[in-house]
């Protein structure tokens, strides 16, 4: 399938939380769509609204928040699904992953028995046939000796073999779109790029959508086709995961370049943090909302909001008032690279 017939198509998703009579907002209308077997990346800092994105599109947001636009999943649109509806599509046809999958399981109930449970709960299938399945899938998520891990409980396991589970409990019902939102943070470097190779592969076999929500530019050049970034919830620059580390157009896209984690000596090491702090929602600047941090603003950076607009041959789209000042190295004494 190509990105013209995508799974899941979200437009203009503004998330706000109630404070009284008023709204303070966190996502002020993004947008992106995902393929049937591609993988996109929503990247940015602590912060900038991605697990509130993520939750919006399984209907998990806070009792407080309030999500407006649109989220079509296959046939469906699923924004503000309440109650028995959103729960047979959620895991049926859209499962997420959380970065500690430890609050995600159940720890009085073993392993085998969450599968079986996840699996049952959308598909009517005798106990034994939901064991075989559930059996099935931890050796498909290679858990090493799965029959002794089928009976043990979460306590039992090291963090990268409870996020297999975790992946084999969203995989129990096959969904369209699997959602993973900081899924190997808490995971020491060999894992999380084992874990990652895990979804590569499952996704290439089911054809399964990701989004893969992470704060680390590192792992998407590796993991995703296309990418978004996000600062202060908005997209701030699009485009495919090739394009965006061959020209990455946004300040804040170099930044993150420049600052992600390279492997050294054994260790993941930061080479470039970018100064200052994600603004928190309260606190947000007006004009662009990346200006107090950014190496390129100008006076008016302060002023104007920047919205975004194509940018280069492909799909690539920017939000920045100087991106072509910045892109024209020969007129441009500019430098933002570390
Ligand atoms: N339940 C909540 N109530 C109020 N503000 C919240 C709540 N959850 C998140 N926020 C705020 O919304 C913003 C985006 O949060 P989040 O989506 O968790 O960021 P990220 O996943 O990118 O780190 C942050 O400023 C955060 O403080
Ligand atoms: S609009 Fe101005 S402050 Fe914002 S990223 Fe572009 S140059 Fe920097
Ligand atoms: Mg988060």
């Amino acid at each position: 399938m190509s990105a013209d017939s995508p799974v899941l198509q979200v437009e203009d998703l503004r998330i706000a939380f109630r404070e009284g009579a008023a709204e303070r907002a966190a996502v002020h209308g993004i947008g992106f769509s995902v393929a049937a077997g591609e993988t996109l990346a929503i990247v940015g800092e602590s912060g900038c609204g991605k697990s509130l994105t993520a939750f919006a599109l399984l209907g998990l947001l806070p009792g407080n928040a309030r999500a407006r636009g649109r989220v079509r999943l296959e046939d469906h649109d699923i924004l503000g699904l309440q109650g028995e509806a959103m729960r047979r599509l959620r895991g049926a046809r859209i499962a997420m992953i959380f970065q500690e999958p430890m609050t995600a399981l159940n720890p009085v109930l073993t392993v085998g028995a969450q599968i079986v449970e996840a699996i049952r709960e959308h598909d009517a299938v005798s106990a034994a046939e939901a064991r075989a399945r559930a059996g099935a899938l931890l050796a498909r998520v290679r858990i090493p000796d799965p029959e002794r891990r089928f009976v043990e409980y979460p306590h039992q396991l090291s963090g990268g073999m409870r996020q297999r589970v975790m992946i084999a409990m969203a995989l129990a019902c096959s969904p369209a779109v699997l959602v993973a939102d900081e899924p190997t943070t808490a995971l020491d470097v060999t894992v999380q790029a084992e874990i990652l190779d895990l979804i590569d592969d499952l996704r290439r076999e089911t054809g399964m959508a990701v989004v893969l929500i992470t704060h680390d530019l590192g792992l998407v050049a590796e993991h995703a086709d296309r990418v978004l970034v996000m600062y202060a919830g908005r997209a701030v620059e699009t485009g495919s995961a090739a394009s965006l580390f061959a020209t990455p157009r946004h300040p804040y896209t170099r930044g993150l370049i420049a600052a992600r984690p390279r492997i050294g000596s054994g260790a993941r090491q930061r080479l470039a943090e970018i100064p200052g702090q994600v603004p928190s929602l309260g606190a947000v600047p007006r004009g662009c909302a990346f200006a107090p941090r950014c190496p390129a603003a100008g006076a008016p950076c302060r002023e104007t909001l920047p919205l975004l607009e194509a940018a280069g041959a492909a799909a690539e789209r920017v939000a920045c008032l100087r991106w072509k000042d910045l892109h024209a190295p020969e007129q441009s004494p500019v430098s933002l690279d570390a």
